[in-house]
This record gives C-alpha cells, structure tokens and sequence, in this order.
C-alpha cells in the first residue's frame, strides 16, 4: 500500500511528478510523458502558471471558442468562451444569428450589491446587542477606512451594516449583514478583509463595553466571509420579436413555434428534474464567458442555482411568453462578476478574452455573460422542440469519431456528405470508414 507523504509541496515539479509515478502510475513514461507535453515551453509564462495554484504538475487545456455576431444592447460582441462540451458554441453563434436578424438582445443590469457576513454567538440581551451595533457603525466604517479608501474614490465601498437576529433557528446565533458595492472588481478579498475588520472591532467594542454583563462581553465569531448568494447583483437578458417572425422554414410557423417553445419554459418552470438540465444548458453559455474572462465560475454556479430555488422549489431560470402578438423570452440572474483584479490582470488568455470583449465594466460583463446564457437555453430549446437535440450533437459526435481514427480530410468531406443522409452511430461510421479505406 502506498504511504503518506510529507513535505510533498517542497518537491520541485519534475520530483512531484517522479514520486507521482512511482507511487501511483506503475512508473509509467508514458504517464509521465503526458503531463510533460502539456508543459509550456516559454518560462515566464510557465512560471506564471505553476504559481496560480499549489502543487502544480502540468497545465489542463480547454478549448477556447469564439461565437460571433452577438448584437447585444445595439453593438456588435464576439463572445470568448472556454468550454470543453463540443456543439455549444455552435448553438451560441446560431442563436446569436438568429436574433441578430430580429433586433438582437437587450440586456439591464438590475443592481450590483454584493453581501457578507459576520456570524457569531452572543449570549445575551438581543436589545443590547442591537444598541451595541447602532452605537458603534460609525467605528466599523472608520475601522476599514484603509481597506475602503481605493474602492470610494472609485465610486464603491460598504452599503449597509445590518444585526440580523437568528437565534430562532439556531441558539445565541446574530449576524452582521453587510452590502457591499465593489464596483469592476469581483470584490472577495476586499469584502472579506473589511469583514474580519469588522468582527475584531465589534469583539472589542462588546468587551469594552460597561453595560454589557460578562456572557455579553464575550462574543464569540465563528466566521466572516462574503456570500456567493447575490439576489441583488442582478441582470436582465431578454429577446423579443413578433411571433410570426419566428419560422425559418415552412414545416413550422411561427405561432406554432413559439407555443411549443413555451410549453418547454413552462415545463421547466414546474418540473424540477427538467429544470436542472435546463438551467444546465444556460450555465453552458454562462460558465463559458466566466471561464474565459477569468471570473470563479463555481460562486457563480452556486449564486445561480440559489436563486433557482429561491422560492423552495428549483425551477426555470428562464421565462416566455407571447403578449399582443409578440413573442418575448427573458431571463433575470445573480451574476457577481468582476473585470478588474484577479485573474484578470494575469493569464494572458483572461486579458486577451476581456480586450475581445473591448474591455467592458463588471456591468457590461454581467450583461454579455447572462445573454450567452440566454441564447445558449434559447438555441437548446429551439433544438429539442424542433428537429431534436441528437441531430446536432452526433454532427460533432462524427468528427470525434473521424478525428479518434485519424481520418484525413478528404475522407472526412466524403463521409460528412455520406452521413448527411444516413444515420450516424459509431458502429455505421466505423463501417463506412473501413469501406472508403479498403
Ligand atoms: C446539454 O449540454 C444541454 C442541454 O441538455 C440543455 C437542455 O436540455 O435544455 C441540451
């Protein structure tokens, strides 16, 4: 059996990698050899990756797409998006197309307050402690002015400091709610310093204070740290045309589109299990954008999913309806994105992916990312409605098999064109390749 390692982070990259294979890969070169190739010849920018996390071995590639022609509040974006799930930038430049013939799609930011939180224990007085907290806000504003002081002249800084009393869920348990607005920055190191500033001021003022007996003197801090649930750091993303506009071929019109287009949101708005997978095909647009611009996808994802479930049951994130004659299809989102600090200014693909997107502010970001993911929902549903989801996929799911059997590119061409009109499974393309090659 293999035994524990100490010291392992103190190992260079090349020892890691050594104790790796001995250990757990059968003192495989070729394993070996893998992680090599990933590394990348240029130093600097090598380095600069090894120091992003802790323990690196070797780089992870995913693709980076470009999905183009999205009209978005009346201009012109390419989306960058890293995904590795072929066919979705595919839907996202289709979509984008789509709409871009129907007006394109209007985006609003709703609001960009962002939240954290003191949790401690106090043993006591609630009114008391409520006293405390008024007495002493003009302390904690004052406390964090050197960490608030950039993030003002900026126009930013904290919103509001709130007590908010839970001890009926769970005993002695109070919060300091704090909003924050942390402008073109994501704002997690800024939110959680000013935080722990916070709760070493508001221990000290409670011990300090004369009124206060011996239990209520002693408050105790079990946490502080920014919440990645932002119900007000908010966007709207929304397309809308006259629903007999909608047909593109005469197997369908438009009305009959848009009703079973509908029917799909509705089924998602109360089905859960159909919600997950649908909300699943938004975040694939969503998460993309993220990814390339370099924002934490994972906050976002729990951020999003929250709001979901905002009112006890997991439902739709996006909505449609036809009004007067128009067809209309929105979304609103939490998305706490950030386009300065972080990655940002680091991984070169980050910086590149934000200059594609002409530098725009967290709120412009919050406005291209939820429209990938609108488009990304509205070209699935478009799909499954219609011509069914497979269709597309097993195009892609083709030139995986081509591609796995180094199939060159005249027979590639010819086999596109054979399976244009056959039924594509492994076992028929695998068929069809040997009959082309013998
Ligand atoms: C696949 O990545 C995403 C879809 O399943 C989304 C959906 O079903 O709406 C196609």
């Amino acid at each position: 059996m293999t035994k524990p390692v100490n010291g392992f982070s103190k190992l260079n990259k090349t020892e890691k990698i050594n104790w790796l294979a001995e250990n757990y890969l059968n003192n495989n070169d070729t394993a070996v050899s893998v992680l090599k190739q990933y590394w990348n010849d240029n130093n600097d920018l090598q380095k600069l990756h090894d120091e992003f996390i802790e323990n690196t071995v070797s780089n992870f590639y995913l693709p980076l797409g470009l999905a183009p022609n999205f009209l978005i509040n009346g201009k012109y974006h390419v989306l960058p998006m890293a995904i590795e799930e072929s066919s979705v930038v595919a839907a996202a430049s289709k979509a984008a197309k789509f709409w871009n013939e129907r007006g394109g799609f209007k985006a609003t930011v709703i609001d960009t307050k962002k939240i954290g939180q003191v949790h401690f224990l106090f043993r006591g007085d609630f009114s008391r402690l409520d006293q405390l907290v008024t007495n002493i806000k003009p302390k904690l504003r004052e406390a964090v002015k050197p960490i608030t002081r950039n993030m003002e002249k900026r126009g930013g800084g904290i919103l509001d400091i709130e007590l908010i009393d839970k001890t009926e869920k769970l005993e002695n348990y109070y919060q300091l709610f704090v909003k924050f607005d942390t402008r073109d920055s994501m704002g997690a190191n800024f939110i959680n310093s000013c935080l722990e500033k916070f709760a070493e001021v508001l221990q000290e003022e409670a011990r300090k204070n004369p009124d206060f007996t011996e239990d209520e003197k002693n408050i105790q801090v079990i946490m502080s740290i920014l919440s990645n649930y932002v119900p007000e750091c908010t966007v709207r993303a929304e397309v809308s045309c006259p629903v007999d506009q909608l047909s593109e071929d005469e197997n369908m019109s438009g009305e009959e589109f848009a009703e079973k287009f509908i029917q799909a949101v509705k089924i998602a708005e109360i089905e859960p299990y159909r919600a997950v997978t649908h909300n699943k095909g938004v975040m694939n647009g969503i998460d993309a954008v993220v990814l390339a611009t370099g924002n934490d996808f994972r906050a976002v994802e729990a951020g999003v999913h929250a709001y979901a479930s905002r009112n006890g049951q997991y439902t739709s994130l996006t909505h449609a309806k036809i009004e007067d004659g128009i067809f209309k299809f929105w979304m609103e989102i939490p998305l706490a994105l950030g386009t300065v600090g972080g990655l940002t200014s680091l991984h070169p693909l980050v910086k590149l992916a934000l200059d594609i997107l002409q530098r725009p502010s967290a709120s412009e970001l919050m406005e291209i990312t939820a429209v990938a993911g609108l488009a990304q929902n509205f070209a699935a549903l478009r799909s499954l409605t219609t011509t069914g989801i497979q269709q597309g996929h097993m195009k892609m799911h083709l030139m995986n098999i081509l591609n796995q059997n180094k199939a060159t590119d005249k027979e590639k061409e010819e086999l596109v064109e054979f399976f244009t009109h056959h039924t594509i499974t492994h076992s028929s393309v695998m068929e069809q390749l040997k009959k082309i090659r013998s």
